[in-house]
Parts: structure tokens; C-alpha cells; sequence
């Protein structure tokens, strides 16, 4: 008997504070008109200071969790992919499994950039297909705003700052992710990276007087190399699924750039309207941008039951992916889960477990030697 991975839930979340492109031109020699022009963006969303990778992951999670009306315990996996996460280890996986209560789960994180939710959502299907797991969250989430460097304007005009997350369960119901592939050319590792703050440069004194501890971006290069890999990884996709390019109802693309969207629907000959776009509303927030893409499309009702899509992603690494699936939505659930009780009961848990770490720091603060 086969077993499919369904995408059964969805759920996004984006800090409350917007950026415009006006704000940014008093940042930086730049306009609303050459950012809009050359990239497609109008406004972005930066994070509070009370939110990091994890906390908005576990918001999205707990989103897509409620829509697939399945409880934290019952899951098996949480995987997350960020370029920012919380800390160089532990991983923001495990931070969000016990933020969200998945006593249950195991976690760990993904690298991978802005494709990392496509290698994310692959390997939770595969662990799925495989009989190994019945069920897993995957989450993109990103605290970019942080890594950025708000005085160099090829840079802090396109990035921005939110969570998306999607359940998949295992169900001998055909349908969901059914081909993937993913693909990767470390010869283009210094388009766009951190440079320092890891184990080959470890931060110090010189490598934060130099910066290099934010994004370093060679744009021109990674738009290239985006227009063409794009259209190519969609079309593999799509063959290995069997389909052919008019059975494919949407596209859910990476949201780096307008034009280079645009330029993927030029190379597969097709109406931009197949394509999801809200780069305008979010800027480019990496690995998020594919689930909040995706949970938008379904409120916009671009994603129907049984629809063929897409989705297809490109980023540092340099990196590329792309899966097809057949959009199900929630599986009938075998009994509702009451998330009000269990929202509050996880709000209550969270805020004990701070309380006992603060106590601890009290406590152990004393005995650390000066
Ligand atoms: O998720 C993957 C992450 N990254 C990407 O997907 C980024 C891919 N690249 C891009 O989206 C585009 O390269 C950008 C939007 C970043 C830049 O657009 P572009 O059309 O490739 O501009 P450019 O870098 O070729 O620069 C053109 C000119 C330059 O001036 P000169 O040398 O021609 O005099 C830049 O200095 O525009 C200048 N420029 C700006 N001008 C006003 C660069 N940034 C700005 C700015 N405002 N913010």
C-alpha cells in the first residue's frame, strides 16, 4: 500500500511593524520608484523586539496546526529552515517543539536559505512516504532584519522579516507532494552569504568593525542565475511528476523579485496571472516567503481542492529546488482538537518554563566563576 504526504495545515505569521520603501529612502540614497521598478517591493515587515526565528515559527505553527485540527503531541517531526536562527546551536527546531508542546517530536534544522523550505518539505514527505513518520511541521521562518546592514542599499530595501508553516500527514488517500527536486553549486557560495560569525571567522572585534556579520549580496549575479535556474527546476519537477505544463493550475514561487518571477513565467510560456506574488507586501523574507505565499493564494482562493501546483525556489548556496503536488487540504480529522483550552494551556506552559529559567539564572548566576 502506498503512503502520500498531504499538506493537511497552514499558518502564517509576520510582525506588526511595516517598512516602506519611503522610510528606507531616509535610510539610504534610494527612491520608492527604483525599488519598486527594479524589484517589485512597496513594503516590508520588520520584527519587534520581542520576536526572534522561534517565536514567530511557533506562531505560523500553531496557525497550520489548528487548520489541520491536529494536536502539537500527536506530531512526529519539526523541522525548520532559517538563516537565522536563534542561536548557533541548540536548534530553532527544538525551541519551537517546546514552544508549541510537540512533547512528541523530534527536531532539527535546516540550512539551505531561501530554498530551504523546498529541501524542508521534501524531506518530511520522504520520511512520510517512507512509513517512517505519519506526521511533521515544517517551518520557514526569518528574523532577516537583524542580519542586515541598514546602510548598504543594494541590500536593505529587499529583505523582510516572518514565519510560515505547513502540516503534513500521512494518508493512503493519493494526493500531496508527489515530486521534488533539489539542487545545489557551492562554486557560488560567496554571492550571498554572512561572511563571519561561524567557525571560519569566528566573530570578533575586526570582523564586526568590517561587517561581516551582515548579508553580502552580489545581486547581479544571483538575479542571473534565479532567471535561469527557475523555470528549469519547475519544469523537472513537473516531468517527474508525470504532468505535463498545462495540468500545473499555480505556480507558488520564491518572492525574491518581481522581474524574476516574471521571468520564470517568460521561460515556461505563461500568463504571469498563474503565478502567486506578494513580494510587494513582504519583500523577500527567504524561506518564509513560500508558505506565507501559499497560505495568502488559499485566503485569495487561487488554491482549490485537486489543483496541480508548483512551488519552486532558489537562494544561497547557491541552492535550487522545486516540488509538484496536489493541494488536498485538511484530512477529515478523527476527532476535533480544542485549541482554545490548548492555546491557553501552551501560553501558560511557555510562561512557567521562563519563569523557572529566569529563577535558574538567579540561582546559578551566583555559581559561575568570575
Ligand atoms: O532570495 C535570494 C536572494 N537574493 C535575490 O534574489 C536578489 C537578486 N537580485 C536582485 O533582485 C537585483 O539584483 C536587485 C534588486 C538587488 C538590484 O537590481 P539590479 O537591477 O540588478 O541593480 P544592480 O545591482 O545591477 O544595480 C544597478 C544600479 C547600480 O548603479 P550603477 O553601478 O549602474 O551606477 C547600483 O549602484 O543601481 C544602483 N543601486 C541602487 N540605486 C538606487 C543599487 N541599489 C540601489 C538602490 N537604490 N537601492
Amino acid at each position: 500500500m502506498t503512503t502520500y504526504a498531504h499538506i493537511t495545515g497552514w499558518g502564517m505569521h509576520v510582525p506588526n511593524k511595516i517598512l516602506t520603501n519611503a522610510e528606507i529612502s531616509k535610510m539610504v540614497d534610494t527612491s520608492d520608484e527604483w525599488i519598486q521598478e527594479r524589484s517589485g517591493i512597496k513594503t516590508r515587515r520588520i520584527a519587534g523586539k520581542e520576536d526572534t526565528s522561534a517565536s514567530m515559527g511557533a506562531e505560523a505553527a500553531f496557525n497550520a496546526l489548528k487548520m489541520a485540527q491536529i494536536h502539537p503531541r500527536d506530531l512526529d517531526l519539526v523541522i525548520v529552515s532559517t538563516s537565522t536562527p536563534e542561536h548557533m546551536f541548540p536548534s530553532t527546531a527544538s525551541i519551537v517543539q517546546n514552544q508549541i508542546g510537540a512533547v512528541n517530536a523530534g527536531a532539527f534544522d535546516i540550512s539551505a536559505a531561501c530554498t530551504g523550505f523546498i529541501f524542508a518539505l521534501d524531506m518530511a514527505t520522504q520520511a512520510i512516504r517512507s512509513g517512517s513518520i505519519k506526521s511533521a511541521i515544517v517551518i520557514g521562518t526569518e528574523t532577516l532584519s537583524r542580519i542586515i546592514d541598514w546602510t548598504d542599499r543594494g541590500t536593505c530595501m529587499l529583505f523582510g522579516d516572518g514565519a510560515g508553516a505547513f502540516v503534513l500527514q500521512a494518508s493512503e488517500k493519493p494526493g500531496g507532494v508527489i515530486s521534488s527536486i533539489m539542487r545545489s553549486d557551492g562554486s557560488g557560495a560567496d554571492l550571498l552569504s554572512v561572511p563571519a560569525g561561524g567557525s571560519a571567522q569566528p566573530a570578533s572585534a575586526d570582523t564586526i568593525a568590517q561587517g561581516l556579520h551582515f548579508v553580502q549580496m552580489k545581486g547581479r549575479e544571483v538575479f542571473r542565475f534565479a532567471t535561469r535556474v527557475m523555470a528549469k527546476a519547475s519544469q523537472e519537477a513537473i516531468d517527474k511528476a508525470g504532468l505535463k505544463i498545462e495540468d500545473i493550475s499555480i505556480f507558488i514561487p520564491h518572492q525574491a523579485n518581481k522581474r524574476i518571477i516574471e521571468a520564470a513565467a517568460r521561460g515556461l510560456k505563461l500568463p504571469i496571472e498563474r503565478f502567486v506574488m506578494n513580494v510587494d507586501k513582504y519583500g523577500n523574507t527567504s524561506t518564509a516567503s513560500i508558505p506565507i505565499a501559499t497560505v495568502e493564494a488559499f485566503e485569495f482562493g487561487k488554491l482549490n481542492k485537486g489543483d496541480n501546483v508548483v512551488m519552486v525556489g532558489f537562494g544561497s548556496g547557491l541552492t535550487w529546488g522545486a516540488v509538484s503536488l496536489i493541494w488536498t487540504g485538511p484530512l477529515d480529522a478523527e476527532k476535533p482538537v480544542r485549541f482554545g483550552l490548548l492555546s491557553i494551556f501552551v501560553g501558560i506552559r511557555s510562561f512557567l518554563r521562563k519563569l523557572i529559567r529566569w529563577i535558574e539564572g538567579l540561582i546559578w548566576g551566583r555559581w559561575i566563576p568570575k
